[in-house]
């Protein structure tokens, strides 16, 4: 396959050819222009970070600071103190004041990643802090008032959390306005190929290698893939193809060993595809292979046209 540049939509970084894709952006479109609070899933690398840092740009908050932590890199203590600051004096070496997300946030957006990862106790101050719209610095006495946009990301399904009592349900409402879930890599057709495209050429630009096209067998096992890692693993696939091989053609024995291999496909929980499951993925496959093209995908699939029709809606593959 020869490597051509892609008419991607261009959405705030966001690559995309794919329906599912495009479903998803007109939702996050319509959300981002509302004060709403946004909870992202989706499997690690799918771009949770990116479509949050989406949302703020299109919203009206866009001139106003975006801030992010990520709640799964603190202790409980040293989260409180990001995300509420401190007075001086509060605690021994608090020489002075210092500012705290919340308030850094004042009018523009907070980026809350790995959300479901915040410790209980600190679950109920930042509940606080989303009804009342002010918080109290630590060691401070007088609540501040602050006017900030929440959104949240996590690859947990944080209902589970919260029927293992490891999450507040008040909070995930609070969090969960509007609920928007980004769908794996594999689940989202063309993409594979328009992203191999688009990395090819940025890796083009950056490194002194000029790749000019991919092998078949190359192509087929990229597509055939499940990408556990999603987009950010694509990434790290063609980088890694552009460091160890050489010459203008990316061939299979430069991709990595996973994507050589034959091991049986397996889900992020290690378990076998179920039938369905892996039906629904040699349509993606088969759809990718033939750029959307209905008649070919079916006949790759041996199946007839109405019935890839009926399974197409099945597996709400349909635009
Ligand atoms: N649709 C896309 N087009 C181009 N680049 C993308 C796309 N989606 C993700 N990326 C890139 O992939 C990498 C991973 O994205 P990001 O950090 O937003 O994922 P994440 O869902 O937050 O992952 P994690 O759960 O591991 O934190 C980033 O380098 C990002 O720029
Ligand atoms: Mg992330």
């Amino acid at each position: 396959m020869k490597i051509q540049q892609q008419n991607f939509e261009s959405f705030y970084g966001v690559l995309t050819v794919s329906p599912q894709m495009h479903r998803f952006m007109e939702l996050v479109k319509r959300v981002s222009r509302t004060e709403a609070s946004i909870l992202v899933r989706g499997e690690t690398g799918t771009g949770k970070e990116l479509i949050a840092r989406a949302i703020h740009q299109l919203s009206p908050r866009a001139h106003k600071g975006f801030r992010a932590v990520n709640c799964a890199t603190f202790t409980s203590e040293m989260l409180a103190s990001e995300l509420f600051g401190h007075v001086k004096g509060a605690f021994t070496g608090a020489v002075r004041e210092r500012k705290g997300l919340f308030a850094l946030a004042d009018g523009g957006t907070l980026f809350l990643d790995e959300v479901a990862e915040i410790p209980l106790e600190l679950q109920s101050r930042l509940l606080r802090v989303l009804q009342e719209q002010s918080f109290v610095p630590l060691g401070g006495s007088v609540p501040v008032k602050v006017n900030v946009r929440f959104i949240s990301a996590t690859h947990r399904a944080l209902r589970r959390e919260v029927e293992e009592n490891r999450f507040r349900e008040d909070l995930l409402y609070r969090l969960r306005v509007v609920p928007v879930f980004l769908p794996p890599l594999r689940d989202r057709v063309g993409d594979v190929e328009g992203l191999v495209h688009a990395f090819v050429i940025r890796f083009n630009e950056a490194m002194e290698r000029q790749v000019e096209s991919i092998s078949d067998d190359a192509l087929e096992s990229l597509l055939l893939y499940r990408w556990p890692g999603n987009i950010r693993e694509l990434r790290n696939v063609i980088e890694y193809a552009f460091a160890v091989g050489e010459g203008p053609e990316i061939s299979l024995d430069e991709l990595p060993p996973e994507l050589r291999g034959e091991a049986p496909p397996e889900d992020d929980l290690g378990r076998k595809l179920t039938i369905k499951e892996s039906e629904r993925e040699s349509i993606v496959a088969a759809l990718s292979r033939t750029h959307g093209h209905k008649a070919q995908a079916a006949s790759l699939l041996g199946m007839s046209r109405s019935t890839l029709w009926r399974k197409l809606r099945e597996y709400q593959l349909l635009v």
